[in-house]
């Protein structure tokens, strides 16, 4: 992954081009880090367009979800993918595993796209669409797709919903809503706000009320969406309540943190929150592991082996992809990160600006 986004997006073929590059998450999470993106002339190369997936092959299986609203733009995310796809794996990797591993006996990357339309409107019935767009995933992103829908209009409310291409297989509809202009006077706006949602410890009808009274317009969450430990008796007796996250044990590759965003995205209220609201998250420590600084986090000893061996996955590569799963995963744009993996990150409402850091 040496090339940067820039540079391979103009190797494309015009007509390809448009509908990888639609799909966000083939960049790197971070601006200042383009090196962190899939090098898509390769997605581009290995993929085989006469294979593509049929709509009866694909399901929408995580809903769907909006976030970063702007006044004219929103982020929509979605995830299709192949019903052979194998997210129950319990098992951790280590050594070398194609970007994407569907499992223990599965060891190929596939080569089959997956194509989306999406439509956004003001109405459910998509009576008159003002914004709407294609958009390729794959294996390398874990078959998530995530779109910029633009040339909204200012503090209002909207629907939309994915499609695949050629087919009658639908996403469900989501609602979202963008911010207000800079200079629009706003008296009230109705903010619900979250972090340390950890799955075993209870249950989600926090994220689920909100959407089910109607009574936000924005969900912010201040990190801590997920937890890396293992699944029961770590952090939680998650066995108890039937809420053990998959992978069982502390997660450390990137198959582990998929996976984990994959099973918290199974938890019905919370799946109502990213489908009725758009979102505006920044992560916390627990995104990748226990108080993270820059070089380690703290469960580690004083030792080389300790930062290199811990889960036979090193430190800088657990981070990466921690925060590789958080970018695929989270209806987040690309965030301005430092190399201590800092996440600034702005979003202006009417008179006064929110900032937010973690
Ligand atoms: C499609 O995904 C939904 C949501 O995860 C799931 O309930 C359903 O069983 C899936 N359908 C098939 C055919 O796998
Ligand atoms: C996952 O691993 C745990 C611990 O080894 C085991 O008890 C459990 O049965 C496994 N689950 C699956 C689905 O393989
Ligand atoms: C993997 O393949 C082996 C041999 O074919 C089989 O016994 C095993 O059940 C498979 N494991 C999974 C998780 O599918
Ligand atoms: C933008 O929205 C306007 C008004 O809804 C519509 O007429 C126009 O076609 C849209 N432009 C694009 C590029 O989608
Ligand atoms: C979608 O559904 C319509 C109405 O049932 C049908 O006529 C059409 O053939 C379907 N399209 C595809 C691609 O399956
Ligand atoms: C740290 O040291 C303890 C005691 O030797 C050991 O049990 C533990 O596995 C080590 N942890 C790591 C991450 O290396």
């Amino acid at each position: 992954m040496k090339l940067s986004f820039v540079s391979v997006a103009l190797s494309l073929t015009t007509l390809t081009s448009a509908s990888w590059t639609k799909n966000i998450n083939y960049r790197s999470p971070s601006e200042n880090h383009p090196g962190m993106g899939i090098a898509l002339h390769k997605v581009n190369k290995r993929n085989t367009p006469g294979k593509a997936f049929y709509g009866s092959q694909l399901n929408f299986t995580h809903g769907v979800a909006s976030g970063d609203p702007l006044s004219s733009s929103v982020i929509l995310w979605t995830r299709v993918a192949p019903m052979m796809d194998d997210v129950n794996s319990n098992s951790t990797d280590s050594g070398y595993v194609p970007l994407y591993y569907h499992g223990p006996n599965v060891t190929a990357v596939s080569t089959a796209p997956a194509c989306v339309n999406f439509k956004v409107a003001r109405t459910s019935d998509f009576a008159v669409v003002e914004s709407s767009g294609t958009a390729y995933t794959s294996s390398d992103i874990d078959y998530t797709v995530k779109v910029e829908a633009s040339n909204l209009t200012a503090y209002t409310r909207y629907y939309y919903q994915f499609n695949v291409c050629n087919s009658n297989v639908s996403s469900p509809i989501g609602r979202t809503k963008t911010t207000p202009d800079v200079n629009d006077f706003v008296t009230k706006i109705g903010l619900a706000i979250y972090s340390c949602s950890n799955y075993p410890f209870g249950f989600f009808n926090a994220f689920g009320n909100p959407a089910r009274k109607d009574s936000v317009d924005y969900v912010i969450h201040l990190g801590d969406y997920i937890y890396e430990y293992a699944g029961d008796g770590d952090y939680g007796y998650g066995a108890s309540i039937d809420r053990i996250p998959k992978p069982y044990g502390v997660i450390y590759t990137l198959y582990d943190y998929r996976a984990r965003y994959a099973t918290y995205r199974t938890d019905k209220d919370l799946l109502l929150s990213h489908q009725m609201l758009p979102w505006i998250a920044v992560w916390d420590d627990h995104e990748v592991a226990d108080n993270t600084y820059r070089d380690g986090e703290a469960d580690l000893n004083n030792t080389e082996a300790s930062f290199v061996f811990d889960g036979g996955v090193a430190v800088e590569q657990r981070k990466m992809n921690a925060v590789r799963a958080y970018f695929e995963w989270m209806p987040i744009r690309q965030v301005e990160m430092d190399d201590s993996e800092s996440h600034w990150h702005v979003t202006q409402h009417s008179t006064c600006t929110f900032s937010s850091s973690a």
